[in-house]
């Protein structure tokens, strides 16, 4: 099979479009991720996984602080997408101008959001281009926004509503990424988190 038609197959795959915020020593910071998933099947012992690319800012404030919150959103959260995923955090503060409160773990909680979960990661895989971050979640809550929440925001859904103006721009980000991935997939790293080492 051709690699488009197995990565159009592989997007079937893909989860809720989130926000994922974090935080080290006073620097805030927020992405967005279509990659993750529920990590246990146990109510008791709520799991989530993430795969963030290294080359993301927020890949090195969570792998050097071992905490994120991620936010599911609402289907109507696109320009709240457009200011996290589109431009990274490195040069300027995003979360400036975006309501948000400190947590229990001290990662920024954002207020606009469907819910969110506060993270602490116990373990990490290296893929050679990302970290898939698996996070133990130790606090729940809904977003405080008074709008009903209505949907979640998936990756379907935002591929297929993603404002016109904005189409070209996302494009040219993924296949910045795929170049990146491409280049960097094959050596994997064994990696032992440090919580386990
Ligand atoms: C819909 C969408 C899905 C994304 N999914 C991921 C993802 O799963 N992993 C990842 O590392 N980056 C993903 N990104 C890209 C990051 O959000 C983007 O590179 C962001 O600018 C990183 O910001 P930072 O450098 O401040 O961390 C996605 C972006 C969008 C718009």
């Amino acid at each position: 099979m051709r690699p488009d038609e197995t990565y159009q197959l592989l997007r079937n795959l893909t989860s809720p479009v989130v926000a994922i915020t974090s935080e080290r020593d006073g620097k805030r910071n927020g992405m967005i991720s279509d990659s993750a998933v529920r990590a246990s099947i146990v109510p008791a012992i709520p799991r989530v996984s993430v795969y963030i690319h290294k080359f993301n800012f927020s890949h090195d404030l969570i792998f050097a602080t071992g905490r994120f919150v991620m936010h599911l959103l609402r289907s109507d959260q696109f320009e709240l997408i457009h200011r996290l995923g589109f431009a990274s955090g490195r040069a300027r503060d995003k979360l400036a101008d975006i309501p948000h409160r400190l947590g229990k773990l001290g990662v920024p909680v954002l207020e606009e959001c469907y819910a969110y979960f506060e993270c602490r990661v116990v373990n990490v895989m290296d893929t050679g281009s990302s970290t898939c971050f698996l996070g133990d979640v130790v606090e729940v809550g809904y977003g405080a926004s008074s709008r009903p929440p209505g949907m979640v925001m998936t990756a379907a859904y935002f591929r297929e509503n993603l404002p016109p103006a904005w189409r070209q721009e996302y494009e040219a980000h993924l296949a910045a990424a795929q170049r990146f991935a491409a280049e960097r997939s094959r050596p994997i790293q064994p990696v032992i988190w440090s919580d386990l080492a």
